[in-house]
């Protein structure tokens, strides 16, 4: 590889990202990368800007500047669409799942295969979600029970299983263990690990500091819509990265 070709580790790269809503200045100019099949720990205390920067990212906000590279090419992400061509999921704690739709439905939602007379093919669907839960260890009773009669855990675990199984490169986890019970947890974080071993790169923003540690290759800290900390995981302690946080939240140098 050239010098100036650019790293083809990269899947993304933002520079310079601003946004504002109105007054608020809720992202200063951060810069952030995702290698492939990299998971990325994002953490910071409330309101310093995590979910705008994954809605950056996921398309649904528009940065109002900075620059947005995908496998080495600036894109411009002006929706949802955008960026899930470009194969990122993005996982929302509440608005995964449907849950009073099937576990098939849920996997294929938006998606749904049609046969010529335009009904969805529901044999396809509920072999494939079925396989799709499978490739993750997620073993469930059937195709057809509804989403909200699963736990936690297991939607996580739809959530995930439907992303893999439309082969996206990021998976954005936006706190997927919240609300969720020891086991669960477990179980959600274990999803992630299949996931990278897939090469799925992940960004997981979590408040629980352990959650994250776990998971995560790296993780970056932020505060005030600035990045305070890059570091690999392996470098750094919970105990590190919690004082990073407090620190970041006092408006402290790090
Ligand atoms: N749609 C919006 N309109 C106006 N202000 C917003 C909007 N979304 C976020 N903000 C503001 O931007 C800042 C960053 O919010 P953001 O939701 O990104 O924080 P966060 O790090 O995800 O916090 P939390 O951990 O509580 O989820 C906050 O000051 C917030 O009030
Ligand atoms: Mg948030």
């Amino acid at each position: 590889m050239s010098a100036n070709s650019g790293n083809s580790d990269v899947l993304l790269k933002l520079e310079g990202i601003h946004k504002w809503f109105g007054k608020v200045h809720a992202l200063k100019g951060v810069d952030f990368e995702v290698n492939k099949g990299e998971v990325v720990g994002l953490v910071g205390d409330n309101g310093a800007g995590k979910s705008t920067l994954i809605k950056v990212i996921s398309g649904y906000h528009r940065a109002n500047e900075g620059r947005i590279f995908w496998e080495g090419n600036e894109v411009k992400l002006s929706s949802p669409k955008d960026s899930r061509a470009l194969g990122v999921e993005t996982l929302y704690q509440e608005q995964a799942l449907a849950p009073h739709l099937s576990i098939a439905r849920n996997v294929f939602m938006g998606r749904e295969p049609s046969s010529t007379l335009g009904f969805m093919e529901k044999s396809t669907m509920n072999t494939e979600s079925m396989a799709a839960l499978a490739s993750i260890g997620l073993h469930l009773r059937s195709p057809d029970v509804m989403v909200s009669t699963l736990s936690g855990g297991e939607r996580q675990g739809v959530a995930i299983a439907r992303a893999i199984h439309f082969e996206a490169k990021l998976v954005i986890l936006d706190e997927p263990t919240i609300a969720l019970s020891v086991k669960e947890v477990q179980e959600v974080l274990d999803f992630v690990q299949v996931g990278k071993e897939k090469g799925i790169s992940v960004i997981f923003i979590a408040h629980n500091l352990y959650h994250v540690y776990s998971v995560a290759d790296r993780i970056v800290v932020i505060a005030h819509g600035q990045e305070l900390a890059n570091m690999q995981t392996k470098d750094t302690t919970v105990d590190d990265i919690s004082k990073i946080v407090v620190r970041g939240t006092l408006g402290e140098e790090v």
